[in-house]
């Protein structure tokens, strides 16, 4: 086991923040997930789990054994006529997996190509894209369980699913991730039901053509965070009231909306920023996007500091117009390692 001491984050988060850790490991295997886990606890350190870092918002000093999960592999398990499942390890990269199960011809995953990260961080908020959520294309989870101290699988029916949310959200120092069990479809059946994507897909209805124009439209809106340092969107859509909504709309007719089964109004929150007058403005070394105003991008050597003074102006800003707070979709975590409340 090789656990290293002040070690700079820099290049394993794409929010690109200075960031040292007193102590790190990579993991590729199960058995030093474990030793890693003991070696804090007898260190009296606390855990803070490091996967794609495309959603995570740290501190300049870190006091905490860094576990950063890089378990690869990927191997099929079973098939039925209509589906296989593949065991997929927890560091492989999103969106080469993706490419890869496109070209074994196995279906379901295509609309979320190009989503930074890696596979293991893919339940934790249930990453969705263009109509299609990830959770409906997990059958399981395999995870160590810190809390009973053993590996366990968790099936997708007792994940608790929802937008950008999953069980992995509401505990998040209970459970690692150590692989995921991906269904997919042997018979392609697209999901083109998101904005203009039929007509991007136009007469060429294959999945193949349908990975390509997401991969097109998210790289002619979506800032690549090697060039623009970033955590995708930056808010989550809020859903507000009804009574709200009908309110809001007497003023702003145009408001994207989109009621939900369960009850409320999703909103655009890139289009409340937008019209906040946003878009493409920066405080100091951070902004919000220019092509779209959720994604809040480091354009220089910003801090944590940095980082909050821009998103508190952008929520305060969009609470006077609206009357909405927006909620950060990126994880906040303190100088112990531990996750805290954007609240605070
Ligand atoms: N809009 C504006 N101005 C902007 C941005 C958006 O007016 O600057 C309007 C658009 O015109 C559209 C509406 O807002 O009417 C929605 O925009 P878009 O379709 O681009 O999607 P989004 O709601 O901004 C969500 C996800 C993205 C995902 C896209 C496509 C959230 C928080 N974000 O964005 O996810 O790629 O839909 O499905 O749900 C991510 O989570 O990192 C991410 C990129």
């Amino acid at each position: 086991m090789n656990i290293q001491n002040q070690i700079q984050l820099k290049p394993f988060n794409t929010l690109s923040l200075d960031v040292t850790a007193s102590h790190y490991i990579k993991v590729q295997s199960n058995e030093v997930l474990v030793e890693a886990l003991n070696y804090a606890k007898q260190h009296a350190l606390n855990v803070l789990i490091l996967s794609g870092g495309s959603n995570m918002l740290l501190p300049e000093q870190i006091h905490a054994l860094v576990i950063h999960m890089d378990i690869q592999g990927i191997e099929y398990l079973t098939e039925d006529e209509h589906s296989k499942t593949i065991r997929v390890g927890a560091g492989q990269i999103w969106h080469d997996f993706v490419l890869w199960t496109t070209s074994q011809h196995l279906y379901g995953l295509q609309n979320l190509a190009l989503i930074p990260g890696l596979v293991g961080a893919s339940p934790v908020q249930n990453i969705g894209a263009y109509g299609v959520e990830v959770g409906e294309f997990i059958e399981s989870v395999q995870v160590y369980d810190r809390q009973l101290e053993k590996f366990s699988t968790i099936f997708a029916k007792d994940c608790d699913f929802s937008y950008r949310h999953s069980i992995f959200k509401d505990d998040p120092n209970r459970f690692v991730i150590t692989h995921v069990i991906f269904k997919l479809l042997k018979h392609a059946d697209l999901m083109l039901n998101y904005g203009d994507l039929k007509q991007a897909v136009g007469d060429e209805q294959t999945a193949e053509n349908l990975q390509k124009q997401v991969i097109e439209i998210r790289q002619s809106k979506l800032p690549d965070p090697k060039e623009y340092p970033n955590v995708g969107s930056f808010f989550k859509n809020p859903i507000i009231t009804e009574q709200l909504y009908d309110h809001l709309a007497l003023t702003f007719s145009n408001l994207p909306h989109y009621p939900q089964a369960k009850g409320g109004v999703k909103i655009a929150a890139g289009w409340l920023i937008d019209q906040s007058g946003w878009k493409g403005k920066q405080l100091g070394m951070v902004g919000m996007f220019h092509k779209q105003a959720l994604v809040l991008v480091n354009y220089d050597k910003a801090t944590l500091v940095d980082v909050q003074a821009t998103y508190h102006a952008v929520q305060h800003d969009v609470y006077q117009k609206f009357n909405i707070l927006l909620e950060p979709e990126p994880v906040l975590f303190n100088e112990s390692g531990l996750i805290r409340s954007h609240l605070e």
